[in-house]
């Protein structure tokens, strides 16, 4: 019979890969599902003045304010956006990757 103990052993390993895999993956992309659901609602097609995702020409403004100011918009609202950008469980972190996303150039 193969004891409890047997199996973690066997299973620890690999779960411990899988939590490498998943933390590496969070900090080269944002977090697409979420992104899908709120920002992309505007910024993939510049609605309402919102700067279009990946256009440098619409960003370039806008984080020459610095990230900070930034972050600051998206959670209080800027005119047309609303505040938290429709992600209310956004993270500072997933913001400022959400951000740097539509920044860069595809
Ligand atoms: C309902 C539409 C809408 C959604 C959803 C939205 N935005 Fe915006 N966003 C805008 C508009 C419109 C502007 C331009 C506001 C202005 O300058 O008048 C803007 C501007 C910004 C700016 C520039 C702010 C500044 O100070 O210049 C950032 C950064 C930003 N959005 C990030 C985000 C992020 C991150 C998300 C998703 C979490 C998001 N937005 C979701 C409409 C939206």
């Amino acid at each position: 019979m193969i004891s409890r103990t047997h199996v973690s052993r066997i299973l620890a390993p690999a779960s411990m890969a899988l939590a490498v895999m998943v933390s590496t993956a969070a900090v080269a992309a944002p977090n697409m599902d979420k992104y899908n659901k709120s920002c992309a609602m505007c910024h993939e097609s510049g609605a309402a003045g919102a700067p279009k995702a990946h256009s440098e020409k619409a960003w370039a403004p806008r984080m020459a304010k610095g990230m900070d100011e930034l972050l600051k918009s998206v959670k209080n609202g800027l005119n047309a956006m609303p505040p938290t950008g429709l992600c209310a469980d956004c993270s500072d972190e997933e913001y400022k990757e959400l951000i740097t996303y539509m920044a860069s150039p595809k």
